[in-house]
C-alpha cells in the first residue's frame, strides 16, 4: 500500500476511525499475500470460481472471473462493506440526508429519475413533484419546438440546437447523445434535427460548433448549474451576440433558453425565466444528466418519450443499488473490486473499453464522475487518508484502443480494464459471402482481449512455436492482468440509463468505503481563482498598454510567459 501524496497535516478531534484501521481492512491486506501467489491463468480454469464470479441484473451481465480475486476475497470485500456501513450510507443518500457535508447538501440525483409516484424527501419536503413539474415543462416545450408550434423569431422551425455548458453540464449529455445517435428508434426521432455542444471557451470550439448553422433555425440552450462558470457565460454572451447580430435583440427570447439552479442569474442574463428549466442544489453537476441538464437538449433531439426510457433505465439500477444484497448488487460489487484494485493491489488507473463506437463518450464522462468524486486526499471528517483513493480513468472504444494504448496494458503497467460488449449491435453490416459480421468481428476482440490479459503467453509456449531466443523476452506476456466484462443485450435509451447509473453508484460505493466525500469538488477551485487573477491583470495591462513586472504578484516564470503572450498579441 502507498500513502497518498500531498495530503494536509491536520488533526481532527473525535473523528471516527478510518476504514484502514478496521480488522476487515487488515484482513484484506493480509489476504493480498495469498492472492499474490495465484495467477489468473490458473484461476480462470476453475469452473466453480467462474460460475461464482458473475453478477447479473435485468439484462446486465457482469463477469469478474478475470479479477485477481477468489470467492474468499469477495467474502472479505463484502465484510469490508459492512464494516464501512455501506448499507447505512446508501440509505442516507436515498433518504435525502445532507451527506455532502462540506457543502451541507443532500445528494439526490436518483430523485431526478424517480417515477412520479415515489416519495423522496429533502429537508421534510417530497421533491419528486418538483422533478416532474420540470419534466412536464420539458415535455411540453420540446414537443412544441419539434412539431413547429414554437418557431424562431422569423417564423422558421428551430431544427438545430446548440447546448452551451462545460464539465457536468456537458459531458453527460454528450455521452448520451453519442450513445443514441445510431440507435434505431431514437435516431428515427431525431430525423431532420441536429444537436451540437459548445463547451470550451476556445474560439476554435465556438467556430466549430456554430459552423454552418443559421441563427434563424437555431435554438441555444445555456446549461450551467451555477450560471457563473466563466467559460460558459462568455460562450453564452458570444452566441447571444451571434443571434442579435443576425436577428436583433428581440430574437433572444425565442432563440435562447436556459437550464440552471440559479434562475435569478438566468433572468439577469436576459433569458425569459419562463424559458428556464430548473434543477436543485441536491443534484451535483457531474450527476446531473438526468435532470433538465440532459433531458432538455436530448428531448429536443430525440423526443421526450425516448428520453423517459433513459430515466427508467437509470431508476431501474437505482432501485437495485438501494435494495439488492451486496453479493447480487452490480454497482456495489464493481465498486468493491475497484477498491481492491486501487487500495490493495496498488493499481493507479482503470481503463474503460466499450466495444461499441456508440459508447465513445462513456470514458470522458466517467472520468469526471469518478475523478472529481473520488480524487480526494482526506476523509469526510478532514483526516489525511493513509491509503490511495480514486483512480485515473481513461478509455477509448475497442478495437481502436487496441491499436493505440493496449500495448502498455498488455506488457507495461497493470491497469484493470472494464470491457463492455453489446450483444445486438445498433447497426448490422453483413458483407455478402462473409459469415462473421462486422459486429461479430468487434466482439471477437472483446472476448479475446480479456483472456490475453489474464492468461498471457509464456516462454515455454513461445519456444514450442520456434520463437527465436532473442525475441522470447519481447514476445512474453506475463498475464495476470485484471479485467471485468460487462455485457448488455442492446444499447438503447434504457440500457444507456442503466450503464450510467451503474458507474455513478460504483463511484459512490468506492467513496463510501474509502470514507471520503464523493460529492464535493474543492480541488477545482484554486485554478479558477488564479485564472481570474490573471484575467484581471491582463485586462489592466492591455488597457494601460503596459508590460507585466515583478510587482504584479506572479512568479518569474508566469510573468515571463504572460509577457510573451501579451507581446505576441500586440504584434
Ligand atoms: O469546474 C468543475 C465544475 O464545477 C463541475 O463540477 C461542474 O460540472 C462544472 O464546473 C460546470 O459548472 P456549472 O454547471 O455551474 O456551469
Amino acid at each position: 500500500m502507498v500513502v497518498a501524496q500531498g495530503v494536509p497535516d491536520v488533526s481532527v478531534d473525535d473523528a471516527p476511525a478510518l476504514i484502514s484501521t478496521t480488522d476487515a481492512w487488515k484482513d484484506l491486506a493480509a489476504h493480498k499475500e495469498e492472492i499474490d501467489k495465484t495467477h489468473l491463468r490458473d484461476l480462470i480454469e476453475d469452473q466453480k470460481r467462474c460460475e461464482a464470479l458473475t453478477v447479473e441484473y435485468n439484462g446486465v451481465y457482469c463477469d469478474y472471473a478475470r479479477q485477481r480475486v477468489t470467492e474468499e476475497t469477495m467474502t472479505k470485500l463484502y465484510e469490508l462493506a459492512d464494516e464501512a456501513n455501506l448499507k447505512g450510507k446508501i440509505n442516507a443518500m436515498f433518504s435525502g440526508e445532507h451527506i455532502n457535508s462540506t457543502e451541507d447538501r443532500a445528494v439526490l440525483h436518483v430523485a431526478t429519475r424517480a417515477p412520479r409516484n415515489k416519495v423522496i424527501n429533502v429537508d421534510g419536503k417530497n421533491v419528486v413533484p418538483d422533478v416532474w413539474d420540470v419534466l412536464d415543462k420539458i415535455k411540453d416545450f420540446t414537443e412544441k419546438v419539434r412539431n413547429g408550434e414554437w418557431l424562431g423569431h422569423t417564423g422558421k422551425p428551430l431544427t438545430s440546437v446548440v447546448a452551451i455548458g462545460i464539465g457536468g453540464s456537458f459531458l453527460g449529455p454528450l455521452f448520451v447523445h453519442t450513445a443514441l445517435r445510431t440507435c434505431g428508434e431514437a435516431a428515427e426521432g431525431a430525423r431532420g434535427r441536429q444537436l451540437r455542444f459548445l463547451a470550451n471557451v476556445d474560439p476554435v470550439d465556438v467556430a466549430r460548433s456554430l459552423n454552418g448553422l443559421d441563427p434563424e433555425t437555431t435554438l441555444v440552450v445555456v446549461v450551467s448549474k451555477t450560471f457563473t462558470t466563466a467559460e460558459t457565460m462568455l460562450n453564452a454572451r458570444t452566441v447571444r451576440q451571434w443571434i442579435i447580430a443576425s436577428l436583433g435583440q428581440e430574437a433572444v427570447k425565442k432563440h435562447m433558453v436556459a437550464v440552471s439552479t440559479n434562475l435569478k442569474l438566468v433572468g439577469e442574463f436576459g433569458i425569459d425565466p419562463d424559458n428556464a428549466f430548473a434543477f436543485w442544489d441536491w443534484v451535483g453537476g457531474r450527476y446531473s444528466v438526468c435532470s433538465a441538464v440532459g433531458m432538455l437538449p436530448l428531448s429536443l433531439q430525440y423526443g421526450f418519450e425516448t428520453m423517459e426510457k433513459f430515466l427508467e433505465g437509470a431508476w431501474n439500477i437505482d432501485e437495485h443499488f438501494a435494495t439488492a444484497p451486496f453479493e447480487e448488487n452490480v454497482p456495489v460489487t464493481l465498486g468493491l473490486l475497484s477498491v481492491w484494485n486501487v487500495s490493495f493491489l496498488d493499481c493507479p488507473a482503470r481503463a474503460i473499453l466499450p466495444y461499441t463506437q456508440a459508447l465513445a463518450k462513456l470514458a470522458p464522462h466517467i472520468q469526471q464522475v469518478a475523478m472529481e468524486s473520488n480524487g480526494k486526499g482526506v476523509s469526510i471528517d478532514g483526516q489525511p487518508l493513509p491509503y490511495d483513493t480514486g483512480e485515473i480513468d481513461f478509455g477509448e472504444p475497442g478495437t481502436n484502443g487496441q491499436h493505440s494504448f493496449y500495448q502498455l496494458i498488455h506488457q507495461g503497467r497493470t491497469i484493470p480494464c472494464d470491457f463492455i460488449g453489446i450483444i445486438k449491435s445498433q447497426q448490422s453490416v453483413y458483407l455478402k459471402g462473409e459469415i462473421v459480421s462486422n459486429h461479430d468481428e468487434l466482439m471477437c476482440n472483446f472476448f479475446a482481449q480479456a483472456d490475453a490479459l489474464a492468461v498471457g503467453k509464456t516462454a515455454v509456449q513461445l519456444r514450442s512455436e520456434n520463437c527465436p531466443d532473442s525475441l522470447i523476452p519481447h514476445k512474453t506476456f506475463t498475464g495476470n492482468r485484471p479485467s471485468l466484462s460487462i455485457m448488455l443485450p442492446a444499447l438503447n435509451a434504457y440500457t444507456t440509463g442503466q450503464i450510467l447509473a451503474i458507474y455513478e453508484h460504483r463511484v459512490a460505493t468506492q467513496g463510501f468505503i474509502w470514507g471520503l466525500n464523493s460529492f464535493d469538488q474543492w480541488g477545482v477551485e484554486l485554478g479558477k481563482v488564479l485564472a481570474s487573477k490573471v484575467r484581471a491583470t491582463m485586462n489592466e495591462k492591455r488597457t494601460k498598454g503596459e508590460k507585466m513586472s515583478d510587482k504584479d504578484g506572479f512568479n518569474p516564470s508566469t510573468t515571463a510567459m504572460l509577457n510573451r503572450y501579451l507581446e505576441g498579441k500586440a504584434q
